[in-house]
């Protein structure tokens, strides 16, 4: 089989951490058997570039329970479990193009092996399959019936391509889901993000001074878990909304570069460039550590970072420290990639089981449905499906509308 993995040898390792991913995805486990009896992906080509980890893996073997082929690359280069990828080809036949830590070349050029194969559907996360197939490899434009999204970047990719008129085949935004936004990115971002900064640094959060920037869901959830676990937040916005919802929940909010004259810890979930840039480092308190949460290496300058340090080294896994000329230190995570995919596991799988729930779903509806050259939803039946799913497998029963109560809902003449 055509592959490129660091090590088949980690094969069995992987294999038992999938398995254990997979007990707490119950509502893909009923998708996956529901895709066997069904088999509704049959005769298509699937190239998927999504972080590989055991979440991944259970998704890889719901698409090929469903008849799809597959081919599976990274979305970034150091969220790569290789222990996954060697279960992946040697147990379950799925070719891997992923090693953790590749360079830019061969991220690149496992996307392109991902491609080869001509895919019917492509699967992202972050849009760099899209723009890759778009600007590179314009050629396999026909044979594509749509793709699928993932996250809140790729997604604002996406539309930009849209409204550009550059967009040459339907996508379905994931990301906009209910039963994906509001969990993935608030309680999975929250969780994971703490998890890859504790393993990262073992540092104790409570009573820290622990700096938010962007108060999406994704910077909702990290700000709620660290507020958990003692610390004082401040959030840092663009905003304003925002910012006053910051406030109401009990935050702080300042600008970053006041912020970060007093943060021991400072995360950025904005999806926008140069978050943490020059000023912030030159008002940085000493032993700061700076972590990035956001799809891409960009929001904070590493690069401004490296050149105003007069020394760099790594004094933990993926902790950098600089030492800047007055003596102030500033520590690095995972060299400003995500943090919680790099320095921990991501998101856990009892939340990636919805995402993962709408991504093989929507791999069903590009299927079934012809569907014009923009950015689509899943209809928000499938998204009630997926929630109720959950609901059942966590054994939560809820109440329904009695027909009374739909009637009154549904008439508008009837007030006081
Ligand atoms: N994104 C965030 N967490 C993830 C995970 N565990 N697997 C795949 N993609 C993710």
């Amino acid at each position: 089989m055509e592959c490129d993995i660091r090590d088949r040898g980690l094969s069995t390792e992987g294999k038992k951490r999938i398995e254990w991913a997979e007990r707490n995805m119950p509502v893909l486990s009923i998708i996956r058997k529901r895709f066997e009896k069904e088999r509704p992906l049959l005769g298509k080509r699937i190239a998927a570039c999504l972080h590989v980890t055991t979440e991944t893996a259970n998704l890889a073997r719901t698409l090929t329970a469903g008849g799809a082929e597959m081919r599976l690359c990274a979305s970034n280069p150091l969220s790569t479990q290789d222990d996954v990828t060697a279960s992946l080809v040697m147990d379950y036949g799925i070719p891997v193009f992923a090693i953790n830590g590749e360079d830019n070349r061969t991220y690149y050029k496992h996307i392109n092996s991902c491609l080869d194969f001509s895919p019917h559907i492509t699967m992202d996360d972050g849009a760099d399959l899209v723009s890759t197939l778009h600007s590179k490899r314009k050629e396999l434009v026909p044979d594509i019936l749509g793709g699928t999204e993932e996250t809140t970047t790729g997604v604002i990719r996406l539309r930009s391509m849209a409204k550009n008129g550059v967009l040459r085949y339907p996508v379905i935004a994931v990301n906009d889901s209910l039963t994906k936004h509001l969990f993935d990115n608030r309680y999975g971002t929250g969780q994971s993000t703490i998890d890859g900064i504790l393993r990262a640094t073992n540092t104790l959060i409570a009573g820290k001074t622990f700096c938010v920037c962007g108060y999406g869901w994704c910077g909702r959830g990290i700000a709620k878990r660290a507020d958990g676990l003692g610390a004082r937040v401040i959030v840092c916005e663009v905003d304003s909304v925002k910012a006053i919802e910051a406030l109401m929940d009990g935050f702080m909010v300042l600008p970053g570069v006041e912020a970060i004259r007093e943060a021991d810890i400072m995360v950025t979930a904005t999806g926008d460039i140069n978050v943490i840039d020059r000023a912030h480092f030159g008002a940085a308190k000493d032993g700061v550590i700076i972590a990035n949460s956001g799809h891409f290496d960009v929001e904070i300058n590493t690069k401004a970072l490296e050149e105003m340090a007069v020394q760099v080294k790594e004094v933990r896994n993926l902790v950098h420290e600089y030492a800047m000329k007055d003596g102030r230190k500033i520590y690095l995570l995972a060299k400003g990639r995500l943090v919680n995919l790099s320095c921990a596991d991501g998101h856990p799988p009892d939340v990636m089981d919805m995402s993962f729930a709408n991504q093989a779903l929507a791999a069903e509806y590009i299927i079934n449905n012809k569907l014009s050259i923009s950015v689509h939803t899943l209809p928000v039946e499938i998204d009630n499906e997926i929630a109720l799913l959950k609901l059942k497998s966590m054994g939560k029963v809820i109440d329904t509308l009695t027909d009374e109560q739909r009637a009154y809902l549904e008439e508008w003449r009837m007030g006081t």
